[in-house]
């Protein structure tokens, strides 16, 4: 364990920060569960701190990627070794893939976005810049090293990053796909803002787009083992399942005959 006010390794802040992380994601989705989760269609702020939501979208998505970059290519201190490899490269490819779409892509091709308050997007850009050091960190740094036992091939070595990667990609793929599904509503609609969407993963929940994006952390969780990208994992579920629920309820008061087979994020369950 490490004393609060005595850090002087980057390793013990590395840790605190992972902690705090953790310790920090169920408080949120209480605080969201109570409050809701205040933007888009869950929101109707439009006062003086409410910004453009598509920029402020891109600014905070941006911190993400440039984060992790950054740690992920910071010059070691003395005293430590690097980590990276091929396949440590490989998972930065995927993350800076999944962030210039969130970002870039993403935003710049909807139709449009309601405006956030900028303390919303603040609070974003903080916890993606802890999110994007320490995933960049641990891939980089504080991983441990590759065994190199060559009889006996560790299965779970090859296995992981096989199946992580397939998920990620599976899970990203349908993000976009349910993403793409919302904007077309947007794009077609004449008078209202929002309607009943269909298709896909529609047809049994409010939020599959949601749910696709938790399959493509745990995707890369699997892949990587990273503590860090497990703590990523539990704070992305403490975010998107309170809001997944507010948008479903909001979709059962907003549309009479808004179809009651649907759940909010976990097909029949949820
Ligand atoms: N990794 C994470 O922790 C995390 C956190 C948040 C979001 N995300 C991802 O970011 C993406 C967007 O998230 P979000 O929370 O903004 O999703 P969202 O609330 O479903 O909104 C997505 C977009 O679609 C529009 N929209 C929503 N419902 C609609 C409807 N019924 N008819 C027409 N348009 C509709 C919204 O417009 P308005 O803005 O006008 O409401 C917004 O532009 C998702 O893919 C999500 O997985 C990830």
């Amino acid at each position: 364990m490490f004393n609060l006010f005595q850090i002087t390794t980057e390793k013990e802040l590395f840790n605190l920060l992972l902690y705090i992380f953790l310790l920090s994601s169920p408080i949120i989705a209480g605080a969201l569960f109570i409050v809701g989760s205040p933007y888009g269609s869950q929101t109707s702020y439009s006062g003086k701190l409410a910004l453009n939501g598509c920029l402020a979208w891109i600014v905070m998505e941006l911190v993400s990627p440039a984060a992790l970059l950054l740690a992920y290519t910071y010059p070691l201190t003395p005293g430590q070794f690097s980590q990276r490899t091929h396949t440590t490269d490989l998972f930065v490819i995927l993350w800076v893939t999944h962030y210039i779409n969130r970002a870039l892509i993403y935003p710049l091709r909807q139709p449009s976005r309601k405006p956030m308050h900028v303390g919303i997007m603040l609070s974003a850009c903080l916890f993606n810049l802890i999110n994007g050091y320490l995933n960049g960190r641990w891939l980089s740094v504080f991983s441990p090293p590759p065994t190199t036992t060559t009889t006996n091939i560790n299965n779970h070595a090859l296995l992981n990053p096989i199946l992580g990667v397939c998920l990620f990609l599976c899970g990203m793929l349908g993000n976009i796909y349910h993403d793409e599904i919302l904007m077309r509503i947007r794009r077609n609609s004449q008078n209202t803002r929002y309607a009943v969407p269909l298709g896909g993963g529609f047809a049994l929940l409010s939020c599959p787009h949601f749910l696709c994006e938790l399959v493509e952390w745990m995707g890369f969780a699997v892949a990587t083992g990273s503590p860090a990208a497990w703590a990523f994992v539990l704070s992305v579920a403490c975010n998107l399942v309170p809001r997944a629920m507010f948008i479903h309820r909001w979709y059962q008061d907003k549309f009479d005959n808004y179809p009651n087979n649907r759940k909010a994020i976990i097909p029949f369950l949820l």
